[in-house]
């Protein structure tokens, strides 16, 4: 992102975890911790989908929220699924699609994440579309194919007034939930990768302004060296956005890392 426009990305991924009596305790902790709210920061919550409508009123307007994932059909005979306007009824305004859990787990695909994507933008969602590679394909040197192939296959076809509400997440497998932490320049290596590809798909003005977060075992302590790199415009934070506090630190980290660049 260029460094007059650049807006920081805070997202807190919950996961599955978390109950209905957790939320309010969990954003009152937050809220009394968390840096004063600056328009160059965003901080983005997404909890599990029948969470949304309690976190919804829990941000009070000063935080986004989003759906973990949606099915591409806006409705219909999908038993356990969730659609796209469901979750924009729920007042929440972004979705994840393709997070390595889905891909991996449940064995979503690339045409999947497509269909997902345009879901999301029909229902008014900002779609974050996750990509990274496996601990494997790092191994064999291919991890700047693997993320390209998946960004092409998502946005395939997708004009620029769509691409400007996309953002992506690059997210190593191989450090989520690990404690393995991809390396600042490593990081920045293939966010530069990424926003190339952008460029391609969508233009060199759209590549700009799409932000690029970095996941992958985030923690207050190494926050602020990744956000500090010029292409990483955020974090999305699993394991440790589930205690307010140490989320709130990431928030801080965020911002001083922003703060250095402003
Ligand atoms: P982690 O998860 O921070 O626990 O590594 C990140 C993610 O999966 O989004």
């Amino acid at each position: 992102m260029s460094a007059g426009a650049r807006r920081v990305v805070l997202a807190a991924n919950w996961k599955m975890n978390l109950v209905a009596s957790d939320v309010d305790a969990y954003f009152d902790e937050f809220w009394r911790v968390a840096p004063a709210p600056d328009p160059a920061i965003e901080v983005l919550f997404f909890p599990p989908a029948p969470l949304l409508i309690q976190a919804v009123q829990a941000t009070r307007g000063e935080a986004e929220v989003g759906g973990q994932n949606c099915h591409w059909e806006p409705a219909g005979a999908f038993t356990g699924e969730v659609s796209a306007p469901m979750i924009h009824a729920a007042g929440a305004r972004h979705v994840l699609v393709g997070h390595s859990e889905r891909r991996h787990l449940f064995g979503e695909t690339d045409e999947q994440c497509a269909m997902k994507i345009r879901a999301a933008l029909d229902a008014k969602l900002s779609p974050l579309l996750c990509v990274g590679e496996m601990l494997d394909e790092r191994d064999q040197g291919r991890q700047r194919a693997v993320v390209i192939r998946q960004l092409s296959r998502a946005l395939d076809g997708l004009a620029g007034g769509a691409l400007e509400s996309i953002r992506v997440a690059y997210e190593p497998v191989w450090a989520i939930g690990t404690g393995r932490t991809a390396a600042p320049a490593d990081a920045q290596e293939m966010h530069a990768a990424i926003r190339e590809t952008l460029v391609t798909i969508a233009g060199a003005r759209a590549a700009r302004g799409i932000p690029i977060l970095y996941g992958g075992s985030v923690k207050p302590n190494n926050v602020e060296a990744l956000v500090a790199e010029s292409d990483v415009d955020g974090a999305l934070v699993g394991g440790a956005s589930l205690d307010p506090r140490g989320f709130a630190a990431i928030v801080a980290g965020g911002r001083k890392a922003m703060s250095a660049l402003r």
